[in-house]
């Protein structure tokens, strides 16, 4: 593994009974780097993201590499991995990611006495923090609030939060602002990097089919085709110079919705 990394994939392959989905897969990522998935409908981007996340269904047959901080996971299921290999995630559904009948303040507390070792005082006044810290209130309401009592924007950052609260080395985000509005995208996508941008920061692999959010968040940009990665790069260089069909096509449709010559991109 090289020095730094923080996720490495080697050679990862996955395939339901003879069809291959994804694969062969490698890249890696830095603690604190912030590198985006892209890719169109059916690529393979959550199936990537199941397989790190030790998530995938049990018929899907994945062979390669997954190393999270060093430690070999792929095809180990999650409470197997070892405490340092853990991976946080924030996925598009809010409402299933929480849960419904536990107050906001409470699922909050629980990674942050389970993972930091913080007693129930010390884990209340530190959600209070992180909630503030994404733009939530740190309010006594609000960690009484259940899930359903807030806006889904409101719901996702909280989500975001919880990640925060489990202290991994890596963050997965799929599609995680694909059911907000455009403004509330924003403002979901910008706490998501201000969280994942000091060196010490979490990794994040932000998995998506939107260009927009790419670059709102990711500085490195890997381009999925068919379960293959096409391009590798800094996303300043992709938008600038696309190699591949799909992310000339990406590129193009972008600056046509925004009513752009194509090198202004
Ligand atoms: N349980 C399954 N059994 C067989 N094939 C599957 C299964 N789940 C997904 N696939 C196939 O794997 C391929 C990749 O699916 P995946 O969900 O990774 O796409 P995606 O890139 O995330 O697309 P989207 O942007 O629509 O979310 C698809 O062709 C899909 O049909
Ligand atoms: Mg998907």
């Amino acid at each position: 593994m090289s020095e730094s990394a923080m996720l490495e994939v080697e050679g990862l392959r996955i395939a339901f009974g003879r069809r291959e989905i994804v694969g062969p897969l490698d890249f890696s990522i830095r603690r604190g780097e912030r590198v985006c998935l892209l890719g169109a409908s059916g690529s393979g981007k959550s199936m990537t993201a199941a397989a790190i996340l030790g998530l995938i269904s049990p018929r899907a047959g994945c062979s390669g590499h997954v190393r999270v901080n060093g430690h070999e996971v792929l095809n180990i299921r999650v409470p197997q991995r070892p405490e340092d290999a853990r991976v946080a995630m924030v996925f598009q559904d809010t409402q299933s990611a929480l849960n419904p009948l536990v107050s906001i303040g409470a699922q909050l507390a629980e990674p942050l006495r389970r993972h930091g070792g913080l007693n129930a005082a010390a884990a209340r006044a530190e959600a209070r923090e992180l909630l503030v810290s994404i733009g939530l209130p740190g309010t006594d309401a609000f960690l009484r609030s259940s899930p359903a009592e807030v806006s889904g924007g409101q719901r996702q950052r909280v989500c975001i939060a919880l990640a925060l609260a489990c202290r991994t080395g890596l963050i997965v985000a799929d599609e995680p602002t694909t059911a907000l509005d455009v403004v509330t995208q924003a403002q979901v996508l910008d706490v998501l990097k201000a969280r994942t941008s000091a060196p010490d920061s979490p990794g994040l692999l932000l998995v998506t089919h939107d260009l927009s959010a790419a670059m709102r968040v990711c500085e490195r940009v890997l381009v999925l085709a068919e379960g293959r990665i096409v391009e590798d790069g800094p996303i300043g260089d992709i938008l600038n110079r696309p190699r591949h069909p799909f992310t000339c096509d990406l590129v193009d449709c972008a600056c046509e919705g925004l009513h752009l010559p194509r090198e202004v991109a």
